[in-house]
């Protein structure tokens, strides 16, 4: 085999394998789904205007028939609002301030609530 030959096999050889590798990567990024962003605070305190007239601007209600939401858990408020959301939590405004929120929304506005730090007094034995 003269040696251009041999030359030309392995530049093929190397086209082959670089059409590959960007086919594998290509696949990759299709099969994938891109990485969710991390919840956001800071944006979810931006929608919580909406709910500070009920909840308070700092996540402590101003009436005693609204829970407080600050220093809640994540988890406990990404549940109670996809609850809403979907319905099966029933509560007629909260289910129709829920609905139009997507899951990262959901996501962010928990994050905000949960992020506050509260500092509950020593309890004490009621008599
Ligand atoms: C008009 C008043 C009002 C507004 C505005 C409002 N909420 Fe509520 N929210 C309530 C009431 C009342 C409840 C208690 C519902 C129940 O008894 O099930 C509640 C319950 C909740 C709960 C469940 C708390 C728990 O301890 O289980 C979450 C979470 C919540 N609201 C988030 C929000 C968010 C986020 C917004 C803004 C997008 C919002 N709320 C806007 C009145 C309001």
């Amino acid at each position: 085999m003269s040696i251009r030959a041999r030359e030309g096999r392995s530049l093929l050889t190397l086209v082959g394998v670089t059409v590959m590798i960007v086919f594998v990567l290509a696949g990759a990024r299709l099969v994938i789904p891109a990485k969710a962003a991390a919840p956001d605070p800071a944006k979810g305190a931006e929608i919580s205007t909406q709910c500070a007239v009920c909840h308070g601007s700092d996540g402590i209600s101003v009436d005693t028939s609204v829970p407080n939401l600050a220093g809640q858990r994540y988890p406990y408020l990404l549940a109670q609002l996809n609850a809403f959301k979907q319905g099966t939590r029933k509560n007629p405004m909260m289910n129709e301030l829920a609905r139009p929120l997507s899951q990262e929304q959901i996501e962010d506005i928990a994050a905000y609530y949960a992020s506050i730090s509260i500092h509950a007094g020593q309890a004490t034995k009621s008599k």
